[in-house]
């Protein structure tokens, strides 16, 4: 599909460093409370999934605990903390790897509403909150690959 979707580069990992390799603006891995928050989302966000009617048949897997993991390790690395992620698995590549899944507005949205419910529960700043938020709110649009009921 050749669309406004296409920038799906736009959810891969991207890392803006000073001079010095610094990173430019802060940590926002560090700021908001590191491993243990992206572990509180990640598991809060599968707890929601395993209940709901549209998402839970699409994971292949019966135990959802691995792919909780996978995404923990991926927010991780996004935000700024550690790569495992990238050394489990390889490069992303978000919108590839999700094509074997009918993604269409309506999955969007529920994984986006289990996804609310895992952000509100860390209880981060306003900002960080709005700043995080708009991350996913894009990351799903680009994901997005039918427009079949
Ligand atoms: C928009 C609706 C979405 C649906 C229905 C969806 C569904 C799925 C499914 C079924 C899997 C396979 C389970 C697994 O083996 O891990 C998966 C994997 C994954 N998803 Fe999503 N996803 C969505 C959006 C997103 C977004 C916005 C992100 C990131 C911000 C994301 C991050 C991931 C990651 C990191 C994996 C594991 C990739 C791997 O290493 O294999 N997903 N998703």
């Amino acid at each position: 599909m050749s669309n406004e979707f296409e920038d799906a580069a736009r959810v891969e990992t991207i890392r803006i460093r000073g001079l010095n390799g610094e990173a430019v603006g802060g940590n926002f891995y560090e700021l908001v409370g590191g491993k243990e928050t992206f572990r509180k989302i990640a598991t809060k966000f599968y707890e929601c999934v395993a209940a709901d009617e549209i998402l839970r048949p699409m994971y292949p897997e019966e135990d959802l605990g691995p792919a909780a993991e996978r995404l923990q390790l991926f927010l991780e690395q996004y935000w700024g903390g550690p790569t495992t992620y990238q050394e489990l698995r390889g490069h992303p590549r978000l919108r590839m790897r999700h094509n074997p899944f009918k993604i269409n507005p309506q999955a969007r949205e529920h994984w986006l509403m289990h996804m609310r419910s895992a952000v509100e529960s860390v209880g981060l700043s306003p900002l960080h909150k709005a700043e995080m938020w708009a991350y996913f709110d894009r990351a799903a649009t680009a994901m997005l690959n039918s427009f079949d009921e």
